[in-house]
């Protein structure tokens, strides 16, 4: 990695120079034929990752679990499951990285553990069992539960266990129950935890719903009209910090290894707190440009985003932490539907639309995370069929949609499902055009998106026009300018229907980056020293070399120097 001597040292941190890949082993490639995607799969693909210029891969939850969650429901934090291999295979793909230099980030789900995990399994024995404590239990009737609180997956967040007589509380499904980090022994055993795999040689933390930890002792109702009852009062709740610290200096002031907490329901305010100077991580990722699709019903009814909203978040967020804290990049996960079917156009500007928003994920201060597939453009996936559907979470929301809605015909959804299913993340890797998409010999265990006969890896590979090849080209072109990594942000379309444009300054170097994010040709005027020609232009996603698809700088109106044609799709890259 590139040394930038004229930035100030003390601001330097190799997660913030790196490119991180998500990887989610499920659906990445199966060695075995299993249909299930697993470690040795991830080994024989690290090449393929340093080509493109991979720096961090970012592991989803590979340990020991019953998989009610894909894995977030964790039964052994240190065993992996064995489907994926074993330890054994964890650590031959961490020394493939290491030896090329690259790094490798493990997912700790640690707001909650699996119902198999032995600590649950000890706590439902009995109210006097040692590990009671180790989960937030509630006393009440059943079919009245402790308060209004909701599971993100919908329905109550408490779960009658008749044994014992008591609720306990899960988030997330009543097979996660919610650990009690106010018990000084769940965050000392967490702890452990954490230093073993550091102990390991892993270089870092994808940290799940970590904002979630602390909840108030009273369990106040939650406001019934919210996305997520109860949410205000468990997000940020009040020992979070505390927690945070805890973690801090009890591991991470101990090891160079690099945290990025995932904080539903973060602001730019509390982020500050989290990762600014006296933040316990370095990194968070929030969520609010991803939740600008979300209907009035929230997350399961589909709404109309602009252009003005898209930018005014990114900037929030831009300036938010402007020489405090740090900003992680992303437009997919595995938990979210394919950002070229939601912010570009899928159909007939895929690629185009692919391309401008990989500029913007390689051209805003922040670490650039990339998921499986988006390099290579990969769309949202049809799930005509109910029996299609794997993800939990969509599947107990479809039950509950057609409960709420009277439906009872799944038809009736499949649209919104198609839209906003996780599922359209897992679907397999299209590595070739080959069965299955190259992903297994066996039978997948998730639909491959059926447009793996165009989309998929080889042929991306083969085509030097390709979605493929302009990430490799933009990853290698912000290592290269380090304006791009550590540059200041300014906006420069503030009013503008389509256009977002911004400046990244670093000392004399700076660089322009407009982006038409609409299926028409826009016209822009950039403020101040404007590109005014070619020669400038660092990266593109159309031609530019003024043939017949190249359009020239001074295109615009009357031919006015100074103002930007932008085609449908298109954006640019000026250093200037
Ligand atoms: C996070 C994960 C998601 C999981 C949930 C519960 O949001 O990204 O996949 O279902 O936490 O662990």
């Amino acid at each position: 990695m590139i040394v930038h001597r004229s930035t100030d040292e003390r601001d330097r941190a190799w997660w913030k120079e790196a490119v991180v890949y998500q990887i989610y082993p499920w659906s990445f490639n199966d060695s075995r034929g299993d249909g299930i995607g697993d470690l040795p799969g991830v080994r024989e693909k690290v090449d393929y990752l340093h080509d493109l210029g991979v720096d961090v891969v970012w592991l989803t939850p590979v340990y020991d679990s019953p998989k009610v969650d894909n894995g977030y429901d964790i039964r052994d934090y240190r065993a992996i499951l064995p489907e994926f291999g074993g330890l054994d295979d964890l650590h031959a793909l961490l020394s493939d990285l290491h030896d090329r230099g690259m790094k490798l980030i493990m997912d700790l789900a640690v707001n909650h553990t699996s119902d198999e995990h032995e600590w649950f399994r000890a706590a439902r024995k009995s109210r006097d069992n040692p590990y009671r404590d180790y989960y937030i239990w509630h006393p009440g009737e059943p079919g009245e539960p402790p308060n209004n609180w909701e599971s993100h997956f919908g329905g109550s967040a408490w779960e009658y266990d008749q044994r014992t007589g008591e609720y306990y509380l899960h988030l997330y499904h009543h097979r996660q129950p919610d650990l009690n980090w106010a018990n000084p022994d769940v965050r000392e055993s967490i702890y452990e935890i954490m230093r073993w795999w550091l102990e390991e040689g892993i270089d870092g933390f994808r940290l799940d719903v970590i904002n979630l930890l602390s909840k108030p002792r009273e369990f106040p109702d939650g406001d019934p009209d919210s996305d997520w009852t109860g949410v205000k009062h468990f997000v940020d709740g009040p020992r979070i910090h505390d927690y945070f610290r805890g973690m801090r200096t009890e591991v991470f002031d101990h090891y160079d290894a690099m945290t990025v907490g995932e904080m539903p329901e973060l602001t730019v305010e509390s982020a500050r707190k989290h990762v600014g100077e006296d933040g316990a991580l370095d990194m968070a990722f929030q969520f609010e440009h991803v939740q600008l699709d979300y209907g009035e019903a929230g997350r399961w009814d589909i709404g109309e985003w602009t252009v003005p909203e898209f930018r005014e978040v990114f900037t929030r967020w831009q300036e938010g932490l402007a020489g405090d804290g740090w900003n992680t990049l992303f437009l997919n996960n595995h938990d979210q539907p394919r950002s070229v079917s939601r912010f570009g156009d899928d159909d007939r500007y895929r690629a185009e639309s692919a391309k401008l928003l990989a500029t913007l994920l390689f051209t805003l201060r922040g670490t650039p995370f990339i998921y499986q597939g988006e390099e290579i453009g990969m769309t949202n996936a049809p799930f005509d069929r109910i029996e299609d559907i794997r993800d939990v979470d969509t599947r107990q929301h479809v039950d509950l949609l057609m409960a709420e809605r009277g439906i009872d015909d799944y038809a009736e959804l499949s649209d919104l499902v198609s839209y906003r299913s996780r599922d359209n993340a897992r679907t397999p890797m299209q590595w070739s055009d080959d069965r299955a998409a190259g992903f297994t010999d066996g039978d997948p265990w998730i639909t491959v998106n059926p447009n793996y006969t165009e989309i998929n890896v080889e042929r991306e590979r083969a085509d030097p026009d390709s979605v493929w090849h302009y990430y490799r080209e933009l990853i290698t072109l912000r290592d290269r300018e380090p304006v791009l990594i550590y540059g200041d942000y300014e906006l420069v379309s503030p009013d503008h229907d389509t256009v977002f444009a911004y400046r990244r300054t670093l000392d004399d170097r700076r660089a322009l980056v407009a982006l038409n994010v609409a299926p028409e040709t826009a016209t822009f005027r950039p403020p101040g020293d404007a590109p005014t020609d070619d020669a400038d232009l660092l990266i593109g996603n159309y031609p530019a070399d003024g043939s017949e698809d190249g359009a020239p700088v001074d295109d615009g109106p009357g031919n006015d120097p100074g103002v930007l044609s932008l085609r449908p799709y298109e954006a640019r890259v000026y250093g200037l």
